[in-house]
């Protein structure tokens, strides 16, 4: 089918110049409100799309599926994380998925670093000072953090964002071990100066500071768990810049508030939007909306990339960065 033809419908508003050129290239629906779709309106765009831009919240699922109309063959994710998808369904009814890696990979790191430094350092608890004029002057003993540099930091997930993880924290002297599904090859390992743990347990009691790098599956919901969490030292932080599901976020707010985990840094939460009320308020945590991809460059990448994945389906080709079933 030639592009122009092509019906594709964006249930999210994206930068204005990523609108611009999919509106020159295709047959665009865009939604000017950028309200999110509720599960009529999306049914009703996956009935008459031929190809369906979703993005993060949209929960395409089974039952979305099942209804879907015949003209729907491409269903091309606007971001990198795809765990709103039922990716084995769609492909299972001949609708590809494609998504958005390796654009986010340098800015979700960066937001991790600055996350990784500011729990410990208690930027939050500084900031706030000054916003609210309770600042007394300067105090030998005043707003006491800990040292990054010599601190084991352990990365679950050595994926493009856990090794872009590793090589900035090699740069504030932070020593780096991880636990992956398959261990890195060694040059990798070397180059990173990274220790592989096989076991996650035991990577978990030895580290001061975790970072969460796995996405969000069947088999790293709650990865994080009470348990697992008590295997953590007290004085150890928490940073969480993937999926909130990999934490169970009540058992985490618990020793939070009990003083068994010293501090986290949480970019996501186990309920989307839905955040555990007694997360808030709390000086050793630091709390942000999802915005850990959030640059302007990245997001225009992003926008590429659904363009060129939709083109090269349009031209009678698999997507660059279709989902496989090896991703699962
Ligand atoms: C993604 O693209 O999945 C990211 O989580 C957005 O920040």
């Amino acid at each position: 089918m030639p592009a122009k033809a092509l019906k594709v419908i964006l249930t999210r508003r994206l930068p204005e110049p990523v609108e611009t050129r999919m509106n020159e290239l295709f047959d665009v629906e865009l939604n000017a409100t950028d309200t999110p779709m509720s599960r009529e309106q999306l049914s009703d765009a996956m009935a008459r799309a031929d190809v369906l831009v979703p993005t993060l919240g949209d929960r395409v699922d089974q039952g979305l599926l099942a209804q879907a109309g015949d003209g729907l063959r491409l269903i091309a994710n606007y971001g990198a994380g795809f765990d709103h998808i039922d990716v084995q369904t769609a492909l299972q009814r001949g609708i590809m998925v494609s998504n958005t890696p390796g654009v986010l990979t340098d800015d979700t790191a960066d937001m991790t670093m600055a996350m990784i430094l500011s729990v410990p350092r208690r930027l939050r608890e500084g900031n706030l000072q000054m916003q609210q004029d309770k600042w007394e002057g300067w105090s030998p003993t005043a707003l006491m953090g800990h040292r990054i540099g010599g601190k084991r930091l352990g990365i679950l997930g050595m994926g493009r964002i856990g090794q872009a993880v590793a090589h900035r924290a090699r740069a504030f002297g932070l020593q780096v071990h991880y636990h992956n599904r398959r261990r890195l090859h060694p040059d990798t390992e070397t180059a990173l100066e990274a220790t592989y743990w096989e076991s996650f347990d035991q990577m978990l009691a030895r580290v001061d500071i975790l970072t969460i790098h796995v996405p969000h599956t069947p088999s790293t919901f709650h990865l994080l768990n009470a348990r697992r969490l008590k295997l953590m030292k007290p004085s150890a932080f928490v940073i969480n810049t993937a999926r909130g599901e990999v934490i169970d976020e009540n058992a985490l707010t618990r020793m939070l508030r009990a003083g068994e985990i010293a501090g986290a840094g949480l970019d996501v939460f186990e309920n989307g939007n839905d955040v555990n009320p007694r997360l808030r308020g709390l000086d050793n945590v630091l709390l942000l909306p999802h915005m850990s991809s959030a640059t302007v460059e990245g997001r225009l990448d992003m926008g590429e990339k659904v363009i060129i994945n939709i083109k090269t389906y349009a031209d009678g080709h698999r997507p660059p960065d279709q989902v496989v079933p090896a991703m699962l």
